[in-house]
């Protein structure tokens, strides 16, 4: 176990380097199972999501090497259709592969998936979505097995606009027979992102980024090189850390159009934005304004995986916030532990009313989620006095050499084994 020690107060200046999208590459590395030829993906974030579904796609029997940062999948040896408990719930992703494989296979075997504890993440619109286009499911001690003859294209509307479900359902569809329309799709950048890649290997798909995703399937595909999009997430919590603690930071490969929710938050608090090309620059040098509301949503909305981050800036803000949690019933595990810090918020269902404080102080606090972990990283940094935060295993899931780039800014922050 290792915990992270931050003495606060520090102002952060700087440059800091934004990772690939975690988001974008977990899927991207699903869809390698879909051709026998090698694909390389450029600059994949040193992550422990990343690294456990290296972990899977090497237990399917795929060759995948690293190359510097770049990774190698080779997936001519796979040869297993199965994922086991011990993996599936390290990593909620494995159920992306669920797709993949049965477009390779015919047949599937996963463990229902894990990941992080923020509320009942459910499968069944992914569920739902694949039988549509042709598979026979049953789940049997803890397992979702699939089996299909072939995987025929068909119109899909999902109840609510899923990630994860419409990623999947492209997957399989890539490959089935005839066109399938996913309808209500999400419209995330990394939804985009995803048909991008799809379509370098040789796909038809269109549509994404809109409601309406259309997948004409093709007989194969074939291997390709490609660089994922930044990390929105990442990006937008550095941002937030540095308008709480104060100072002025750049950005290097961002993409402000996908953080235009946060920016615009951030603007209305009182911080100075400059973007420039692929770069965001903040500035903040005084206690900001609290913002009256935040409403997670779908994309182009405020993002959930921000909603722990921007919380903890609304605690020393000047005046009341309330944060309304739109997509996860269990989200607000930072709340107590922001409590601990001085915090001033009380929970009523989906609601955190906020009254601002005029600084958090230094404690020992417990991270219980990958973003609201980051939330407490961000809360330690600008807090008085010494601050530890444990578990932080939950943050490595995301955040690639986190507290060397908050370090390389002027963050006071070390890792030490407990
Ligand atoms: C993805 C992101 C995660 C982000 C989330 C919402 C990845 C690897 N993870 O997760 O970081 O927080 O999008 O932006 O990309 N739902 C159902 N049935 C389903 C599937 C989902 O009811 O079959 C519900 C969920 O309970 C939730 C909502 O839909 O309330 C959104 O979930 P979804 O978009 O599927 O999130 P993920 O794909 O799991």
């Amino acid at each position: 176990m290792e915990k992270y020690i931050i003495n606060g107060g520090n102002k952060l200046y700087g440059s800091v380097e934004v990772q690939t999208a975690k988001n974008s590459v977990l899927p991207i590395l699903a869809a390698t199972v879909l051709t026998d030829d090698k694909v390389k993906i450029f600059n994949v974030p040193n992550i422990t999501d990343a690294k456990n579904m290296v972990k899977i796609l090497s237990g399917l029997g795929c060759r995948v090497a690293f190359e510097g940062n770049d990774l190698v999948v080779d997936g001519s040896f796979a040869e297993k259709d199965e994922i086991p408990r011990a993996l599936a719930h390290e990593l909620r992703s494995s159920v992306f592969l669920l797709g993949s494989i049965i477009s390779r296979f015919r047949t599937a075997k996963i463990a229902y998936p894990g990941g992080c504890d923020i509320g009942l993440r459910p499968v069944d619109l992914h569920l739902t979505g694949l039988k549509r286009l042709g598979v026979n499911i049953k789940e049997e001690n803890g397992y979702i097995i699939c089996e299909c003859d072939k995987l025929h294209g068909d119109e899909i509307m999902l109840d609510c606009p899923s990630v994860g479900a419409t990623e999947n359902i492209m997957l399989a569809a890539a490959k089935a027979e005839g066109t399938t329309l996913i309808k209500n799709a999400a419209r995330e950048p990394e939804i985009e992102d995803l048909q991008r890649f799809l379509n370098c290997m040789g796909a038809k798909v269109r549509g994404a980024g809109t409601g309406t995703i259309i997948i004409e399937g093709v007989k194969a595909l074939h291997g390709c090189d490609f660089q994922p999009i930044p990390d929105r997430i990442e990006a937008g919590t550095f941002l937030i850390a540095a308008a709480m603690c104060g100072g002025e930071i750049e950005l290097r490969n961002a993409c402000a159009e996908n953080i235009s929710s946060l920016l615009h938050k951030l603007r209305e608090n009182g911080c100075k934005i400059r973007l420039n090309n692929d770069k965001i620059i903040l500035e903040n040098h005084r206690r900001l304004t609290s913002v009256k509301s935040v409403e997670t949503q779908p994309y182009p909305g405020f993002p959930t995986d921000l909603q722990a981050q921007i919380t903890a800036l609304c605690c020393i803000c000047r005046g009341q916030s309330i944060i309304t949690e739109n997509l996860f019933e269990t989200r607000f595990k930072h709340v107590p532990e922001l409590r601990k810090m001085g915090a001033d918020i009380t929970v009523i269902n989906r609601n955190a009313f906020v009254r601002g404080v005029e600084k958090f102080t230094g404690a020992t606090v417990v991270a219980h989620d990958l973003r609201g972990g980051a939330a407490l990283v961000t809360a330690g940094l600008a807090a008085e006095g010494r601050s530890e935060v444990l578990d932080i295993s939950h943050i490595d899931r995301g955040y690639g050499s986190f507290e060397y780039k908050l370090r390389s800014i002027g963050g006071d922050i070390v890792r030490v084994s407990v």
